[in-house]
């Protein structure tokens, strides 16, 4: 077969490359809007739907789950939780978001978010192509777009108004818009996280962020039942090198004492290394384009803003989207880049500040070791500050 043959032509309004949590929320609003569209997913949906990310919604991304009619299991199963812990010098700090801003988090894990958009897909006949392989984009300066894939040796394309890249960090879509037409801005940590899914019950009833001299550490979960705890690695580490034994001997290493003798240990049923990185592409929007989620942006995980942040994109985009079928209104859609873009870079600041508060860092010196113990002193006796914390981490206003 030629490789450039066209063996199937079909059309749609909007083809979104990739099912992960932006690509499959976009394609329930807009179904539920009556807006044709195409899911094109290069991996399996098993694939998909098992995949072990994030699992803190902020209180936005709850709301938006439910009113996209998806948020009855999270509703029973989401923990919400009505604060964080901070660990450091021997002790816990408590920071108390309900009585500091009113407001909360849930903790429900993204694997969950997945299968249940999947599943209102499914419902909904709406179509997703899996195991999509050579996607490509065509067009979509001009004034019809199309993107063609492969599937089971067939060559499709599908004709469309536009395409939403939804595919992640390392898809296609922000890879076909020419270097010149993008900004990139990046920063690389010197470090990963090392983390295990345990069948064990939780340290704590919420989550703990530790700060240690040998790294930091995270205590997390996803249900009362199951935990999720995270070291901070070097970022050369190599998997291999971590048996269950030598990570719950380093986290309790890096947990005050009350905490460390608390942890519940077990095997794992998951483990794996994830680099951090702080990436943003700019704008969002190419002519017929447009990136959402970590197509178009990357934060460390020390906020949780991943998730969160591609939920946000989503909803700017389909409002974008259905004021345009619905009234020929374009503003949504002109100023998408620019309505998310300053959320992103808040979002970008407060993970990287984060980040830089709790981690060791291989080159620091005296004097900024000095000024992260301050930050930590100020956070444990300002309001203002564990406000500016909490108001961030349950997430700023649309
Ligand atoms: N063609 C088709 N699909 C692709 C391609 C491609 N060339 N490249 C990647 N994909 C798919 C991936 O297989 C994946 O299913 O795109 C999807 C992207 O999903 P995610 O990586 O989950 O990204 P996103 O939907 O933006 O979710 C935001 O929040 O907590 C963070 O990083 C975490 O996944 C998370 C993210
Ligand atoms: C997680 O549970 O996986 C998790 C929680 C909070 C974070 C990062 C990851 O900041």
């Amino acid at each position: 077969m030629r490789p450039n043959r066209i063996d199937s032509t079909h059309a749609t309004r909007v083809v979104i490359i990739g099912a992960g949590p932006a690509g499959l929320l976009l394609g329930q609003l807009l179904t539920s809007a009556g807006i044709d569209n195409i899911v094109l997913e290069q991996r399996t949906a098993e694939h998909v739907s098992a995949r072990i990310r994030a699992g803190i919604l902020e209180s936005d991304t709850v709301d938006a789950l439910q009113r996209a009619g998806v948020g009855a299991r999270m509703a029973k199963e989401g923990l919400v939780h009505h604060g964080i812990e901070l660990s450091f010098n021997g002790d816990r700090h408590r920071i108390d978001f309900q009585a500091l801003i009113g407001r909360d988090v849930t903790v429900y894990g993204q694997t969950e978010v997945t299968k249940d958009l999947m599943g209102a897909r499914r419902s909904a006949g709406a179509v997703t192509v899996y195991e999509a392989e050579d996607v490509e984009l065509h067009d979509f300066d001009g004034s019809r777009a199309r993107v063609s894939y492969r599937k089971q040796g067939v060559r499709h394309e599908v004709h469309c108004d536009f395409i939403a890249g939804c595919d992640g960090f390392h898809g296609v879509s922000r890879a076909s818009v020419p270097a010149t037409s993008k900004k990139i801005f990046e920063r690389t940590y010197p470090f990963s996280w090392l983390g295990i899914l345990s069948d064990t019950p939780p340290v704590a009833g919420e989550l703990i962020y530790a700060r240690h001299e040998r790294g930091f550490a995270l205590c997390s979960m996803r249900s009362t039942a199951r935990s999720r705890y995270y070291v901070q690695v070097p970022a050369t580490e190599k998997i291999e090198r971590w048996s269950d034994s030598r990570f719950w001997d380093e986290l309790r290493y890096r947990l005050d004492a009350p905490t460390a003798e608390a942890v519940v240990t077990g095997p794992s049923i998951e483990k794996s290394i994830a680099p951090l990185r702080s990436f943003v592409c700019e704008p969002l929007r190419f002519g017929r384009l447009f990136l959402a989620g970590d197509a178009a942006h990357i934060v460390p995980p020390t906020g949780a803003k991943g998730l969160n942040l591609a939920v946000s994109d989503v909803l700017y985009l389909a409002e974008g989207l259905i004021a345009h079928y619905e009234h020929g209104d374009a503003q949504g859609l002109d100023q998408y880049s620019e309505r998310c873009l300053r959320r992103v870079w808040k979002a970008e600041r407060f993970s990287w500040w984060m980040t830089s508060l709790l981690h060791s860092f291989p080159d620091s010196d005296d004097f900024s070791h000095r000024i992260q113990e301050a930050e930590l002193d100020y956070l444990t006796h300002s309001d203002s500050a564990r406000r500016a914390l909490a108001e961030n981490y349950v997430g700023l206003p649309r």
